[in-house]
């Protein structure tokens, strides 16, 4: 048994396990959906220990001022959460942004600050989901203000 889960790129292979993941993680099909969805153009790494998925995580890019890539959705199997997987796939997915400008993410602050997401840089934004839960982590200098669309499959959840 390894101790740690292996971070790595989503393979296709991976994709009907990364379905039954997200359905156990957000109780519904919406997130199964929009993963396949945003698939095609995106970043997408998986939490693998003694051959299950574990976690999974998707960044796709959004429309913004800057090369903004969106941190949607992340999750980690009911049963393996509060163990780092979370942390470790969004460290990961953050490493293997470093070409982009910045990475957007609506969730809560209290998980995703300790990344170094912040809801002040985002406060200057434009978007549908503006707000206390919007966040931005600047991978380079990006303007302070502009507008960020989420694509259309978004809206679906
Ligand atoms: C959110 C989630 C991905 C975190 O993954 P994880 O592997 O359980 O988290 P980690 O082990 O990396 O971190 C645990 C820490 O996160 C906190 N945490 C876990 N889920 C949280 C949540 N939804 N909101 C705020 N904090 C959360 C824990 O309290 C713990 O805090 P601590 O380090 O201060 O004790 C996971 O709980 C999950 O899949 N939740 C359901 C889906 C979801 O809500 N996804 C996020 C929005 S896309």
């Amino acid at each position: 048994m390894g101790a740690e889960a292996l971070i790595r790129a989503a393979r296709p292979e991976d994709h009907a396990a990364i379905a039954g993941l997200l359905r156990h993680a957000f109780d519904g099909d919406a997130e199964a959906a929009l993963v396949t969805a945003l698939r095609p153009a995106a970043i997408e790494l998986v939490a693998e220990r003694d051959g299950e998925l574990q976690g999974h995580i998707i960044l796709s890019p959004l429309e913004a001022p800057f090369r903004a890539l969106g941190l949607a959705p992340l999750a980690v199997e009911p049963v393996w959460q509060g163990q780092g997987i979370g942390a470790a796939l969004v460290r990961e997915a953050i490493a293997r942004a470093a070409g982009w400008d910045a990475i957007v993410v609506l969730g809560d602050p209290a998980y995703f600050t300790r990344f170094g997401f912040s809801v002040d840089l985002a406060a200057g934004f434009a978007c549908a989901y503006a707000g206390p839960y919007l966040m931005v982590l600047p991978l380079r200098e990006i303007p302070a203000t502009g507008r960020i669309l989420y694509p259309q499959a978004f809206s679906a959840l």
